[in-house]
């Protein structure tokens, strides 16, 4: 809400820091009724500083609860990203049903004087439900091996092999570990040589099984930055096989979780079951310093749930926001079935809900859409699909302020891997966001940007006579939450 000053741009149901720094998702763990995230932190100023592991809950996923730090930094450095996991069988020996984090501790004063490397894993555990946690005093359990970017550890049990698997960012491969209690590990294999994206460091990786028609496929999803598809940040992935030493992909090229250019270093809860839920951190490092927030910078994504579709000989990631969402939402506008003019007016119905809501959009051909939304100030965002270039866009360069960094005001574009010969469209809007997922959830935009006020305008341009199958305005309501 944008009370005060201090509060101006704060997002509803995005999560945001009460205040100070927040940067990756960290550690997200599903236990007892209750999501878990941790998340990058600096608790002592609004840009990037010594991280520490924030700590916030949801029941629902969009109704949050921020808690005490839950990592502080210690005499082996920082605490950089990295992940968390229930022992159910205490293979660790901390107890049962520990929780067992798993992250990178780095170190600044090594790094600083060069005396050798500043960067290894390191483990924690907490038998209260996340409210309290130790330290292990092995740490480090995975020294560094000689490489300089050696972090962001993601575990997960890969109940095959009976044994915990790492996928660790090593510069810009992935390196598999493997392990039977979390505290020694072994290196099975490298991944990324001759593949994938290159333009900058890797980061922040993930492993995980979904199903494909009844068929087990792999997805190992990769942050990289700089390189994404739209300058900065952003997040590849590779489907294929794994057999708990190495991971084989069917495809030699990167595909894109997200195009839009505020979704980084995104990875999925553990413990969920065959559910995956991913939520990603919403913001760029091209960036990430200046947005004009003044209380917090960062938020992150809703979260959304991922599966695979087939397409061509390919597999593709689908994303769309999890089914929590459903007792949020209020309609407030929909029709089925009718043909515009060229310009069709919702303004009225956006007017009162202060920048937040979704939109549904069905156009049962492949026609130029353009979704308009503008404000008192004049200012300007507008989201669509381009038919001669086959693509989704988000125009972001008249969308308020763009001043505090000069690649900010940009059109973005995402080609569109959908083979269906109709058009949809969902958006998501939090004050300061949106979040595009077109041909549900194939192609995925998230931009952030800064009008000086609410949406207070909607239009929907196209072609004269286009048929619209469908087309819904929700309000999304918080105290209907099914928590
Ligand atoms: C990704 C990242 C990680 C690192 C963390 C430090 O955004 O650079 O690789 O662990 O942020 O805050």
């Amino acid at each position: 809400a944008q009370s005060t000053e201090s509060e101006k741009y704060r997002p509803a149901f995005h999560f945001s820091p009460k205040a100070h720094w927040m940067n990756d998702p960290n550690g997200m763990v599903y236990y007892k009724g209750v999501y878990h995230l941790f998340f990058q932190y600096h608790p002592g100023g609004t840009t990037w500083g010594p991280m520490h592991w924030g700590h916030a809950v949801t029941r629902d996923l969009f109704n949050w609860e921020e808690k005490p730090i839950a990592l502080y930094p210690d005499s082996l450095g920082m605490i950089f990203s990295g992940s968390t996991v229930i022992d159910k069988d205490n293979t660790a020996g901390f107890g049962k049903n520990a929780m067992v984090a798993i992250f990178t501790h780095h170190n600044q004063k090594i790094e600083e004087a060069k005396t050798g490397l500043h960067q290894y894993q390191s483990i924690a555990y907490s038998t209260d439900e996340g409210a309290h946690w130790t330290k292990y005093k092995g740490n480090p359990v995975l020294p560094n091996p000689g490489i300089t970017d050696f972090r962001d550890p993601k575990v997960m049990w890969f109940e095959q092999g009976k044994k915990w698997i790492m996928t660790l960012a090593t510069k810009d491969r992935i390196t598999f570990y493997s392990s039977p209690n979390l505290k020694t590990w072994k290196r099975e294999s490298e991944f990324g040589a001759n593949l994938g994206a290159h333009g900058g460091v890797w980061e922040c990786p993930d492993l995980f099984p979904l199903k494909s028609n009844g068929k087990t496929v792999w997805v190992l999803l990769v942050s990289i930055n700089p390189g994404g598809p739209n300058g900065g940040s952003a997040t590849q992935y590779f489907t294929g096989s794994f057999d708990g030493n190495k991971f084989t992909p069917n495809a030699t090229k990167e595909k894109w979780v997200d195009y839009g250019t505020d979704n980084y270093a995104g990875v999925t809860w553990s413990n969920t079951g065959d559910r995956k839920i991913f939520l990603g951190w919403m913001n760029n490092w091209q960036y990430a310093n200046q947005v004009p927030t003044k209380a917090w910078r960062g938020a992150m994504t809703i979260a959304r749930e991922l599966s695979l579709e087939n397409v061509g000989n390919d597999y593709y990631l689908r994303s769309v926001p999890v089914k929590e969402i459903g007792p949020l939402l209020k309609s407030v506008y929909n029709r089925t079935n009718f043909s515009i003019g060229t310009e069709l007016n919702l303004s009225s119905y956006i007017k009162s809900l202060n920048g937040k809501f979704k939109l549904d959009l069905g156009i049962a051909k492949l026609e130029k859409v353009d979704i308009v939304l503008e404000n008192r100030d004049k200012e300007q965002l507008i989201i669509g699909y381009d038919e001669k270039n086959d693509n989704y866009f988000i125009d972001r360069r008249s969308a308020g302020n763009t001043s505090f960094e000069k690649g900010f005001a940009k059109k973005h574009v995402a080609p569109r891997s959908s083979k269906s010969k109709n058009l949809k469209l969902s958006l998501i809007l939090d004050e300061t966001s949106v979040e595009l997922f077109s041909d549900n959830g194939l192609t995925v935009m998230t931009d952030i940007f800064f009008p000086h006020s609410y949406w207070d305008t909607l239009k929907i341009r196209t072609s004269s006579g286009v048929k619209l199958s469908d087309i819904s305005v929700w309000a999304i309501d918080l105290k209907k939450s099914v928590d």
